[in-house]
């Protein structure tokens, strides 16, 4: 075996030579994994014993990418593609042998290579997209050259990973090696070439699929068209088409040249650079400092939920949804009738879809259990408590808990605002309590805010972070303060958003301004879809706000045809003369001076305060990372991927410009837009938020 540097060797088996990296986790294309590559090719084609090469990679996975870390730093050894030239133009046959995950400059690498061979359990795919990029080392040329234009875009534009035996079928793979036998099966591979005299196959030289395509511009005129919502505000997904538009109508080197120019563009814009910094954040956002990896934790067997409302539902959903039994306890028996019935419905409607079968509705409804008796929960390990926000509620609940189950289970609410730590003063053991805040739908929704009160024990805290993941969430530990993070950062936009419509703004204003910074809809959209009268009652409506007025008058939001906008019979949305009129009259009463709102005021005093709350939650060490709050926002309230979250976006304008504008608007407006004292540090430091 001949090493060749620290993370390839080259050994031979016959007249094959096999190449190996080694460069945990994934053998992403890092300086000297390309220099392995480019160096490694190179001595076997300079032995004249060899006939054939076979790229193989240890460890979980063949290459995953490129390097993400090093984008935005000086490259260093041979550029990715002088190594993808050594391998194309070399006189020697090379075989991709893959195994784990062929992605983005990983796959690039294998169709650089003249065959692949892959274990069945591989996938392929080009997920650049995800990070704001395209594929940049010839994937956009020579994909479409494989398997065609249209499938090429579908892949390069989801990001989607296609499994070994569609590869086969689509000719992305050669032939399928036995699992757990890739090498044996890419040497036996690379010897049957040899024997067979075969050509060197490459892909650049394939014109066929590309040349059928062209003067056919209507399949990427189509194809924008069907994604356009799916895309919009992304730059990433519109260049990617333009790859596979360039590899259609043009040579393969001049497809390159657009390739290159349009990767260059994207990997030094800000969106890449948002989209990169969410790939680590969701990463980093599961490492608690002070909790570590191997944190003892509690076994999980058996799930009790209390209130089988909106909330319990969901929650219980996603617990079966992973094969976990749940008892769901309810006060009376047509509440809980209405609870069961709701899941068993949302999972018929399921299968119905396509998404699983009558079967598997049976088997998850088969772990249910329904009770009205409490003390049925004894032997859960966890027990989520889902009743009405109201703290008397809650703690009733819990001090009944406390005497029914079992010691070392944990104890946990979804309360979206209460104090948990002191709903743990109803129990004798407040370390088992932590908060479990699902967002509606429960269970689709994917983020979930783990929420430690003071006396949480780590383990119960290790436990829900483990179960989070299991059921396919992404977590983020908060600590408690009103509203947590999510909804504490949520209520200044909400305030200002108010604000704006009586001092000169109207709704639709500020929902366009919100929407066209890439949110799914402004805040009174969002009022309109989830319900003016949440939390609203007629009895004690004096009319003091607008939206006591407008349910007033049965403006309820969709659910009554009018709300802040009219709604048609297919619930299209129309700004409404009758909300203009309120909104004047409600001004006028207050005897507020309404005044032109520029589109910039808007967001910025929409968006600049919810950046100064996170900064004040990081300052009271409320959220571990502001990374952290990003990822709450990205999942939670769906903040566009493509900003990074408010805090990145916050980094991306300057913490220098956020703070001028909140002083500027504490001048006039007063303390709403008083600076958190972090805010202050941080310009002063010249640092950014991603630093702490
Ligand atoms: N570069 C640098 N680090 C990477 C990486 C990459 N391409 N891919 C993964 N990592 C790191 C992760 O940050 C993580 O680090 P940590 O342990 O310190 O947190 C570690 O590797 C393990 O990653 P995961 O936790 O994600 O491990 P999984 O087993 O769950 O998933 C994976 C493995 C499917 C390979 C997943 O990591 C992944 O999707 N990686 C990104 C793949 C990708 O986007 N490739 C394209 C890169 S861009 C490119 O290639 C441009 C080219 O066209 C020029
Ligand atoms: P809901 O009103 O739909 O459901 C509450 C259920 O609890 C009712 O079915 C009620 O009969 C039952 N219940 C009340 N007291 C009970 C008791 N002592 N024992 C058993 N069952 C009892 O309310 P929803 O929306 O599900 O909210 C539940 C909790 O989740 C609240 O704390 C809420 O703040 C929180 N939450 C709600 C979100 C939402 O969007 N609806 C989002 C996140 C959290």
């Amino acid at each position: 075996m001949t090493k060749i540097n620290d993370v390839a060797t080259l050994e031979k088996d016959g007249e094959i030579a096999v190449l190996t990296l080694n460069s945990p986790p994934v053998n992403a294309l890092s300086g000297p994994v390309r220099e392995g590559i480019n160096n490694g090719i190179k001595q076997a084609i300079d032995d004249a014993d060899v006939k054939a090469i076979v790229l193989i990679c240890e460890g979980r996975t063949f290459i995953a990418g490129a390097d993400i870390t090093e984008f935005g730093k000086a490259p260093s050894g041979p550029s990715l593609f002088d190594a993808l030239a050594m391998i194309e133009h070399g006189p020697k046959p090379v075989v991709a042998a893959i195994h784990g995950t062929a992605l983005g400059g990983g796959l690039e690498v294998a169709l650089t290579c003249h065959y692949r061979v892959a274990v069945p359990s591989a996938k392929c795919g080009l997920p650049e997209v995800n990070l704001g990029l395209l594929p940049g080392a010839g994937g956009t040329q020579r994909l479409p050259r494989i398997v065609g234009p249209e499938k090429a875009l579908e892949m390069v534009t989801s990001g989607q990973h296609v499994g070994a035996k569609k590869c086969l079928e689509m000719g992305l793979v050669d032939e399928l090696a036995e699992e757990g036998k890739l090498r044996e099966g890419a040497v036996a591979f690379a010897k049957k070439i040899v024997a067979e005299k075969r050509p060197l196959k490459k892909v650049r030289d394939l014109n066929d699929k590309v040349e059928a395509a062209r003067g056919k511009p209507e399949i990427f005129a189509e194809f924008r068209k069907a994604n356009a919502r799916k895309f919009r505000g992304f730059l990433a997904p519109e260049y990617n088409i333009q790859c596979i538009e360039a590899a259609v109508n043009l040579p393969f080197d001049e497809g390159i040249k657009v390739e290159q120019k349009l990767f260059r563009e994207l990997v030094t814009g800000t969106q890449s650079a948002a989209q990169r910094h969410v790939f680590f954040a969701e990463r980093q956002v599961w490492k608690l400092p002070d909790v570590p990896a191997d944190t003892p934790t509690i076994p999980v067997n058996k799930v009790g939920i209390i209130g089988a409302g909106t909330m319990g539902g969901g929650i219980a959903m996603n617990f079966l949804n992973v094969g976990l039994p749940v008892t769901i306890v309810e006060t009376k028996q047509d509440a809980l009738d209405r609870g069961l019935g709701v899941i068993r419905k949302n999972y018929e409607n399921s299968a119905k879809k396509g998404r699983f079968s009558m079967e598997e509705v049976e088997k998850r409804m088969g772990l249910l259990k329904g009770s009205l008796d409490m003390n049925d929960l004894a032997d859960s390990d966890l027990v989520i408590e889902a009743v009405f926000e109201n703290m008397d509620v809650k703690k009733q609940v819990f001090t009944k808990l406390d005497a029914i189950v079992k010691p070392g289970a944990i104890l946990a609410t979804n309360t979206s605002a209460l104090n948990i730590d002191e709903i743990a003063t109803a129990v004798k053991r407040p370390e088992a309590v932590i908060g479990l805040h699902f967002f509606s739908p429960a269970n689709v929704m994917r983020l979930l805010e783990v929420v430690r009160a003071d006396k949480t024990s780590k383990p119960v805290i290790a436990t829900s972070m483990q179960l989070a993941k299991k059921i396919g969430k992404i977590a983020a530990l908060v600590g408690v303060c009103p509203g947590f993070v999510g909804n504490r950062i949520l209520a200044q936009r909400q305030r200002e958003a108010q604000k704006l419509i009586l001092e000169g703004a109207m709704p639709w204003d500020v929902d366009r301004v919100l929407y066209d910074f890439g949110l799914p809809m402004g805040p009174f959209a969002m009022s309109d879809l989830a319900g003016l009268d949440i939390g609203w009652s007629k009895e004690k409506s004096q009319g003091a706000t607008i939206r006591d007025v407008l349910c007033e008058m049965d403006r309820r939001g969709q659910k009554t045809g009018a709300g802040f906008y009219d709604y048609d019979e297919n619930r299209n949305a129309k700004p409404s003369p009758v909300v203009e009129k309120i909104i004047l009259d409600f001004a006028q009463k207050k005897g507020i001076n309404r005044r032109k709102i520029s589109d910039d005021e808007i967001l910025e005093r929409c968006i600049y305060p919810m950046i100064n709350e996170g900064a004040k939650i990081l300052e009271e060490g409320k959220a571990i990372r502001s990374s952290d709050i990003d990822i709450v926002w990205i999942n939670g309230y769906g903040f566009p991927v493509y900003r990074g979250g408010p805090m990145f976006y916050g980094d991306t304008v300057g913490a220098a410009k956020v703070l001028a504008k909140m002083k500027e608007f504490q001048a006039t407006m007063g303390d709403d837009f008083k600076p958190a004292k972090l805010l202050e540090k941080i310009v002063a430091e010249g640092k950014k938020f991603s630093d702490f």
